[in-house]
């Protein structure tokens, strides 16, 4: 399989094969994870409003939030930190709402909350939609038997836990898988040295029990972005039989000090952020590699458990809530980072972008009962038909250029998956704001083929938006610009487009 592209000053002709029998990894649907911290209206707001709400709901959950939850198939939601996580104390969120302490969240703004969404809230809403809960427990100023129990109060048939839930409303117990052990426990989760981080590891992550029909996925508190150390030292101190997964943050920030606008930004800091969200390809690698030679069988998954863009705070919006719009430059990230996962399926098994709303790369924003989904809402539903589906390898030999902070950054990107039903999707990436591509695609092996759905987003500049005045601004819409014939394609994709071909082999 090969790729030919050349640039001209306005088109770039490409040739593309995508052979629909190829590939041996799943994309796991758990790399289009979510992430819910109490953080901003994040929670409070972005999902949870509370039956007496004037906003419309279901018992709490906002029903317009509830519907993109369901629209995205969220395969797993990280709860309830982030940060916030090793603050937390599960036993001030159970019980009467009316009679839980309220918090102030010394993380996010010194915000008071009611406690009013804790265990049952989020668990009765992973449990509705069908999603995979991700539980992040606290380590950092908590105590092994509080976390044990609360594992324990979520998961256990009976006993003194079981009995205390069931007089709480809820006699079975929920499903829960994934359990984080800590989260940044080298920063705001404890501040700790991987040394000593590997035996508070060792030591929680021994109380951290099944139960009959419930099998934990034990996931270390990994490394941040480039500290290829922290990664070493877990792998030899705890190691592949102690642990399931070991996470990984990566942020696409280019100078922490100064982090830029999410919305007013020129063309070269557009490539340059495009620069830095590539970056990850060669962060998962090196890491990756560590854990090859550590872990050969590759028994322990990486799992990419916050990643997206982060901006400067929306001016008149609160200190310490994380609040920034969201724009085709967001859309492109996640396609781009998404192509990524793809390609590591093999070691790379879950991933959760920061954060699902009202912060950091939403899915939507709220202001009060208004609502709006984002561009990066729009590329996760484009590429719903990659979620469990064979990665199907392409040998993508696009130009490369440097950005103007001398990150390399792709002129053309593909990623291709053949889905359980047979169907191949294709999604084609133009990052290039002024250059259409004209792509040839060849499917070798098959007589024919039928378009079953093809679909673009695209807009006339990176800075395209939906705002609570035009929240359809940047959507997708039909792609008219592909054609069939025999077992080939030819489709032109205009500047800084993303498309989703989903297409149907005949043999
Ligand atoms: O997503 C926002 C914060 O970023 C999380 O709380 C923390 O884990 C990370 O530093």
């Amino acid at each position: 399989m090969a790729l030919g592209l050349a640039i001209s000053a306005q088109a770039a002709d490409i040739s593309l094969t995508v052979d629909p029998y190829a590939g041996t990894d799943t994309i796991s649907r758990m790399v289009y994870g979510q992430f819910a911290e109490h953080l901003g209206a994040c929670v409070y707001e972005g999902i949870w409003v509370g039956e007496d709400s004037p906003i419309p709901n279901t018992k709490g959950y906002r029903n317009d939030a509830l519907e993109a939850l369901r629209e995205l198939k969220v395969p797993v939601l990280r709860w309830p930190g982030g940060c916030f996580a090793d603050d937390y104390h599960w036993r001030d969120g159970i019980g009467d709402p009316a009679k839980r302490p309220t918090l102030i969240n010394n993380n996010w703004g010194g915000t008071q909350e009611d406690n009013s969404f804790g265990t049952h809230e989020f668990f009765n809403l992973c449990e509705m939609l069908g999603i995979e809960p991700y539980l992040s427990v606290n380590i950092g100023s908590g105590a092994v038997q509080e976390a044990a129990q609360w594992i324990e109060y979520v998961t256990a048939p009976n006993g003194p836990m079981a009995a205390e839930r069931a007089a709480n409303g809820r006699r079975e117990p929920w499903k829960l898988k994934y359990v984080g052990i800590g989260n940044e426990s080298w920063g705001c989760g404890g501040s700790m040295r991987p040394e000593y981080y590997s035996d508070v590891y060792r030591r929680y992550s021994t109380y951290m029990r099944n139960q009959p029909g419930n099998t934990l996925y034990r996931i270390a508190s990994g490394a941040s972005d480039y500290d290829y150390n922290w990664t070493t030292v877990l792998m030899d101190r705890v190691g592949a039989g102690r642990m399931d997964g070991l996470s990984l943050h990566y942020y696409t920030v280019e100078d922490w000090s100064n982090k830029g606008t999410s919305t007013g930004f020129d063309d070269d800091k557009y490539y340059s952020t495009l620069g830095k969200a590539l970056e990850i390809d060669t962060v998962i690698r090196r890491h990756i590699a560590i854990m090859d030679e550590k872990d050969p069988k590759a028994h322990v998954g990486l799992m990419v458990d916050e990643w997206g863009t982060w901006y400067d705070e929306e001016p008149g919006t609160t200190p310490g809530h994380l609040f920034q719009q969201n724009t085709m430059r967001d859309a492109m990230v996640a396609a781009l980072t998404l192509d990524i996962f793809h390609r590591y399926s093999e070691r790379v098994r879950m991933a959760n972008i920061a954060q699902i709303a009202n912060v950091l790369q939403a899915m939507w924003l709220t202001k009060g009962e208004k609502f709006l989904l984002t561009p990066t809402y729009h590329v996760f539903r484009m590429y719903l038909p990659h979620q469990d589906a064979v990665n199907i390898p392409l040998d993508i030999k696009a130009p490369v250029f440097k950005a103007a902070n001398g990150r390399p950054v792709v002129e053309f990107d593909a990623t291709a998956s053949r889905a359980a039903d047979g169907s191949v999707s294709i999604t084609l990436v133009n990052p290039m704001l002024k250059e259409s591509d004209k792509v040839a695609i060849d499917l070798p092996g098959i007589k024919g083929l039928d378009i079953e759905r093809a679909e673009i987003l695209t807009a006339s500049a990176p800075q395209a938006m939906n705002t609570f005045e035009k929240p359809d601004a940047v959507a997708p819409a039909p792609f008219k610009d592909v054609k069939a014939k025999g077992s080939h394609l030819d489709a032109k994709l205009p500047p800084l487009s993303i498309v989703t071909i989903t297409l149907r082999p005949r043999k």
